[in-house]
């Protein structure tokens, strides 16, 4: 038996804050209270001066995931390696069923590749790429059986990922009565499809009109479908990414309404704006994510809605691609695109720096309470995902998996400084306020300071419940 207990800390939960000891015992909270006893068999961690705060639950990654002929340049060792060093314990990341592939097939994919590499727990949400009776049932059977209760669809990127709206409510209207969730990608791609094709046929290649082609009022326009065709299949939905205020007024109303609908926003859609698209440098393949980053407008609506409850996560939609083509081997990197916008892989690292910067930039300036930062990144991912109470809180009977959190130390967050593969952040001289100091998976110290101690492969599969309750 292991005792571990985590002395006189500052416990901060989406509802509590208050001070502290949490006594560990084989990798579970066994009690909290004050002045607990701790015996000769027990270590002690001092958390005096520290936040204790829940292991952060990032709900949507891509490690090692390939999209057409770029695979993002983390493995599930480093990507998840760099998010224990951001202060995240659990992950849910993608299995891929594509032509070919069966979503059983996927998912046993995937999970070969995390056990092999994962240093966190994780589990998976499965992309659908097509709809038949075969895909219905074993969509059935994963929820049931497999302990993957949410599924991807996109209503972008046509002749690849694309699905249409048949297919979508055929899933939605499948997974709503089994306990399921369908996450949408919602941007109208037969229409960006015309207008990317249309720009460069203009002879416009910079990456600057890969935002241009992606405009907010599609990504409105396809939220709201996407939202109906849930109140048709009586089935709750998830937006990922929604980043542009078109977006984000569907969500208000439906959600005022009573309709089961969840968003979730990313750092990058509260930090940067679409300002930085104002040159034709390619330098600016960094900013080319999708949807892409929005007005200063849109940015004030999604903190607003942080505070309201109109959207109820923080993901960081962590899918890296190197600057560099040939950065640590990888190749088909964002130069794939130099001439051409289309093809630049989409997708921004930002695993490691969710903790942080949201710390800094939504608590320490008032913008969100510190309850509510816990409640963002932690509990209600774990909630809606079907991970709670194992994950998501510092309960009696939780996992221990918990951070301590020094709110006063100042850093410079640096791509040199990060833990994974990716040749650049997106946060790249900023100073922030608030480090993760330590972070406990299972009650085991893994990171320490600068230094891991954690194990590649010592991150468990979680089977989840079900999605899209609270
Ligand atoms: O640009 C993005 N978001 N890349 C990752 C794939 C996705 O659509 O989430
Ligand atoms: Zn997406
Ligand atoms: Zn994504």
């Amino acid at each position: 038996m292991t005792r571990k207990i985590i002395r006189n800390g500052h416990i901060v939960t989406a509802v509590d804050d208050y001070f502290a000891d949490i006594l560990i015992v084989d990798g579970q909270i066994d009690a909290i209270g004050r002045n607990l006893a701790a015996g000769a068999d027990t270590t002690v961690i001092d958390a005096v001066g520290l936040l204790v705060l829940p292991g952060g639950v990032d709900c949507h990654t891509h490690m090692d995931n390939t999209f057409g002929d770029s695979t993002t340049c983390d493995s599930f060792e480093t990507g998840t390696r760099s998010a224990a060093f951001g202060g995240t314990t659990t992950i849910v990341d993608f299995a891929f069923q594509r032509q070919g592939v069966g979503v059983l097939e996927a998912i046993e994919r995937a999970r070969t590749k995390g056990a092999a590499g994962a240093c966190i727990d994780y589990g998976f949400h499965v992309i659908v790429t097509g709809v038949d009776a075969q895909v219905l049932a074993d969509m059935q059977h994963a929820i049931r059986h497999e302990g993957i209760s949410s599924f991807k669809m996109f209503m972008a990127y046509p002749g690849s990922v694309m699905v249409d709206d048949a297919a979508i409510f055929q899933a939605m209207r499948m997974v709503g009565q089994h306990g399921g969730m369908i996450a949408l990608h919602a941007e109208n791609g037969t229409i960006i499809d015309l207008l990317i094709k249309e720009a460069l046929a203009q002879g416009h290649t910079a990456p600057k009109y890969h935002a241009l082609t992606r405009p907010a009022i599609m990504e409105g326009e396809a939220t709201h479908r996407g939202i109906k065709l849930a109140e048709l299949a009586q089935a709750p939905v998830y937006f990922v990414h929604l980043s542009a205020k078109e977006a984000l007024k569907h969500v208000v109303e439906a959600r005022d309404l009573g309709v089961p609908v969840f968003a979730e926003t990313c750092p990058h859609y509260l930090f940067f704006d679409d300002s930085v698209y104002d040159s034709d440098d390619f330098d600016l393949a960094r900013y080319v994510m999708s949807p892409p980053l929005r007005s200063k407008d849109s940015q004030n609506a999604l903190w607003t809605a942080l505070r309201t409850d109109d959207l109820q996560l923080v993901s960081t939609d962590h899918c890296p691609f190197c600057m560099k083509e040939g950065h640590l081997g990888r190749v088909n990197q964002k130069p794939l695109g130099r001439n051409d916008f289309s093809k630049i892989p989409n997708g921004v690292p930002g695993v490691e720096t969710r903790m942080a910067t949201l710390y800094d930039g939504g608590v320490r300036s008032g913008r969100i309470s510190l309850n509510r930062f816990v409640e963002l990144t932690s509990t209600t991912p774990a909630k809606l995902f079907g991970l709670f109470p194992q994950k998501g809180t510092i309960a009696v009977g939780s996992d221990a998996d918990i951070v301590l959190f020094d709110p006063g130390e100042e850093h410079v967050i640096t791509a040199k400084n990060q833990h994974g593969n990716c040749d650049f952040t997106l946060f790249e001289g900023k100073r922030v306020t608030g480090k993760v100091r330590q972070v406990m998976l299972r009650g085991e110290l893994i990171v320490d300071s600068d230094r891991w101690l954690g194990e590649v492969g010592g991150g468990r599969f979680v089977f989840r419940g079900e999605s899209g309750g609270w």
